[in-house]
């Protein structure tokens, strides 16, 4: 034990000595720079790089989108696809479904697999993850975060850092913040408490920083508090460089820097996606950017000081020192079988079983059956779209081709069913579809949601909460004549399932990637026990989510300003507290298998401050087939002085039960997380007395309530 300790010292010591090396060694470059050199890197040369150092051997910085798979090349100064031939890659399953798996052993595979990706294509910096809350489900990019809890979004990042960042690449954590609507982006300017603000929207960016020692954060496109956050002095000086202490690099959202001044003194250090001015030079036409000569001539004008300069170049180089100028990072690779495999892994451990009558689910794949598989979605593409998260994919299963291979002594034929077409003759489908229906076994309806403009898609949010197409009508004309019919929805966002009572089952699937199609079969057949739990919820109206009930100004605002009116009270927290139904809730989520939970409790009755709570339940695995399950822990104050959520996430495991056998759980959950912000001292406050602690598996279904007291 005592050799341990010291090794663990010397260990210690060794490691503070290479950085403050490092350190040092940074300082001397910086003293060696010309005033040219430095403003150079703190702007664009291109759309994906800025510029190094040449003539002292510093390479540019080449950046990539990130999060889910890297993007294929881009033009060297426009939008086009450069069509290389190289650039293809794997495609993960989209961050919803990895917050959806509910295990964070998996993201860091996640991010330990798209970091080599990364690193054999030559990234330095990997522009993921997402992490803005989930507010509203109209915000078209909802696909690539990680869902509506703070606790969640905080437990599934670290690890996905973690792993890009083993590999000598980058992870720039986005959208700081507040960027919770696609629709005007660029301009809105955000109003929210500054208790909403530290408890909902800011959490996780945190444990990126302090936990995930994330190496750069990109600032988001929209105002708050009157400053654009990719040049907000609040959120970048004061809450991330000062409280948090993030010593890495602050990149702006492409095209979000609009104002030198602020551009040079309110945290930012690289500026991206400024557009070039040929007029001014053809060499360096990034030079005009806000960051660029004007920054200059205000340094050698004495307007600012040269300090601020080096402090973002000290932090550019420092990341080099991590990524491009690290000699020891690995090499990569890419397309790999073990690539596929954890995509495989955490597709069809995110997907998730809202709904399943009767066990209707999982269809034999031994039998001899007719299958009719209806919907656009089971063929359409969806690593393409979306924005700038789309990629070109070595490989993508479509479902259709998943469940031919899967039920392959069944019959399985297709009917397009419905059309995200406009121009397409959708009775005809429609017909078609009906016919199929009738004489068919089984019927999987594969639809939901697609990566086109106003669906799950960047710059715009969806119009209505309704399945688009018509596909409401469609599934309910289905059920009348053949009421053997799963529901597979793919989206990234929740969608309004008013037709729930005429289907049997009905599947949450997400974009899932390269494997999607055989991620979905397994599901389907049951190769698979389904264990993803919803990490946001689906209200059964609109405006039974929190953001849209206070109507226009809470969402989406006046065009040019909104105010979070819903506050502190976002997805379920709202539902619970209000007591306000959803169709499904945040970690709600069946498996093939039951399980009971008992024995519950905690290992005191009171505890001070500094102590943990431990939880302790037995899980039993009660039902036919072997499968894992999560154990959530939600906390409320009884009797608050503040308003307070009914219940919030504060700890949850997930664990792996044989059928007829049991497990023994333990989850430890720090007091000093009871908090609340208080705005009064503007810091976290833990308020003494009673707490209800209510262990279940979905934040609507909980087995058990414990009360403790903290003193
Ligand atoms: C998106 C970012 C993305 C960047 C570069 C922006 O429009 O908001 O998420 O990383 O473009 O493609």
């Amino acid at each position: 034990m005592r050799i341990k300790k010291l090794f663990l010292f010397f260990f210690l010591c060794n490691q503070f000595l290479l950085v403050a090396q490092e350190e040092i060694n940074i300082e001397e470059i910086i003293s060696k720079l010309t005033l040219s050199e430095k403003v150079a890197m703190c702007h664009a040369q291109s759309k994906f790089t800025s510029p190094g150092v040449p003539r002292m051997g510093i390479p540019e910085l080449y950046m990539s989108d990130g999060p889910h798979g890297i993007r294929p090349e881009i033009n060297w100064d426009d939008w086009g696809y450069a069509n290389w031939t190289n650039d293809y890659v794997t495609a993960f399953p989209a961050l919803t479904c990895l917050a959806a798996t509910f295990n964070p052993n998996l993201s860091y595979e996640y991010g330990l697999n798209l970091g080599e990706e990364a690193r054999y294509r030559n990234k330095d910096i990997l522009l993921g993850p997402g992490v803005n809350i989930y507010r509203t489900p109209l915000n078209g990019r909802n696909f690539e975060y990680m869902g509506e809890d703070p606790f969640l979004a905080s437990t599934i990042v670290v690890p996905y850092i973690k792993g890009v960042q083993q590999n000598g690449v980058a992870a720039c954590v986005k959208h700081y913040a507040l960027n919770n609507q696609e629709l005007w982006r660029g301009h809105i300017d955000v109003k929210v408490s500054d208790r909403a603000l530290h408890e909902i929207y800011l959490p996780a960016f945190k444990a990126s920083v302090e936990k995930g020692n994330a190496w750069a954060i990109m600032g988001a496109y929209n105002k708050f508090r009157g400053q654009h956050c990719s040049h907000n002095d609040l959120l970048l000086n004061k809450i991330l460089k000062k409280m948090w202490d993030f010593d890495g690099v602050v990149i702006s959202d492409w095209g979000g820097v609009h104002d030198s001044n602020e551009a040079i003194n309110n945290g930012l250090d690289i500026e991206m996606g400024t557009p070039s001015d040929k007029s001014v030079s053809k060499r360096y036409p990034y030079n005009n950017n806000f960051l660029g000569k004007s920054f200059e001539k205000k340094i050698i004008e004495g307007e600012v000081e040269e300090a601020i300069l080096d402090d973002k170049v000290r932090r550019i180089l420092r990341l080099m020192k991590r990524t491009s100028l690290n000699k020891n990072r690995p090499f990569g690779n890419i397309n790999s079988k073990k690539h596929y495999e954890t995509a495989y892994k955490i597709a069809s451990e995110g997907i998730v079983l809202l709904k399943n009558d009767n066990d209707f689910l999982p269809i034999d794949k031994n039998k001899k059956i007719t299958i009719a598989v209806i919907g656009e979605n089971a063929k359409k593409r969806m690593t393409l779209g979306g924005g700038s998260s789309e990629l070109k994919a070595h490989k993508e299963i479509s479902p259709l081709e998943g469940i031919e291979k899967e039920f392959n002594n069944a019959i399985v034929k297709y009917s397009r069913g419905y059309s995200s077409d406009a121009n397409k003759n959708t009775n005809d489908l429609k017909k078609q579809a009906l016919l199929l229906a009738k004489d068919a076994d089984v019927i999987f309806f594969i639809g939901g949601l697609n990566k086109d403009s106003f669906q799950d898609s960047e710059a715009n949010d969806r119009k209505s909460y309704d399945l688009p197409y018509d596909q409401s009508k469609l599934i309910s004309q289905i059920s009348k004549i053949n009421k053997n019919i799963a529901i597979i929805l793919i989206s990234g966002n929740a969608v309004k399932t008013d037709w729930k009572n005429d289907v049997k089952s009905i599947i949450q699937s997400w974009y899932l990637g390269s494997e999607a199609g055989n991620a979905i079969a397994s599901i389907l057949s049951g190769k698979v026990n389904p264990s993803g739990k919803l990490p946001f919820s689906f209200p059964n109206k609109l405006n039974d989510n929190g953001a849209h009930y206070f109507g226009k100004s809470s969402y989406p605002g006046n065009g040019s300003s909104q105010t979070y009116l819903e506050d502190i009270l976002v997805g379920y927290r709202w539902h619970e507290t209000k007591k306000i139904p959803p169709s499904f809730s945040f970690g709600h989520g069946l498996s093939y298998t039951s399980f009971e939970l008992f024995e519950i409790n905690s290992n005191q009755k009171k505890y001070s401050l500094g102590e943990n709570i431990e939880i302790s339940c037995r899980i039993k695995n009660s039902g036919k087939y072997d499968g894992k399950e999560v154990v959530q822990v939600y906390i409320g104050k009884i009797n608050s002085k503040v308003d307070r959520a009914l219940k919030e996430l504060k700890g949850f495991k997930k664990i792996y039960v044989k059928a007829n056998h049991s497990e023994n759980i333990k989850i430890k959950i720090p007091v000093k997380s009871l908090g609340y912000y208080d705005e009064m001292i503007s810091d976290w406050q833990v308020e003494k007395g009673n707490y209800l602690i209510y262990v279940g598996n979905a934040s609507d279904n909980i087995c058990d309530k414990i009360v403790v007291t903290i003193i």
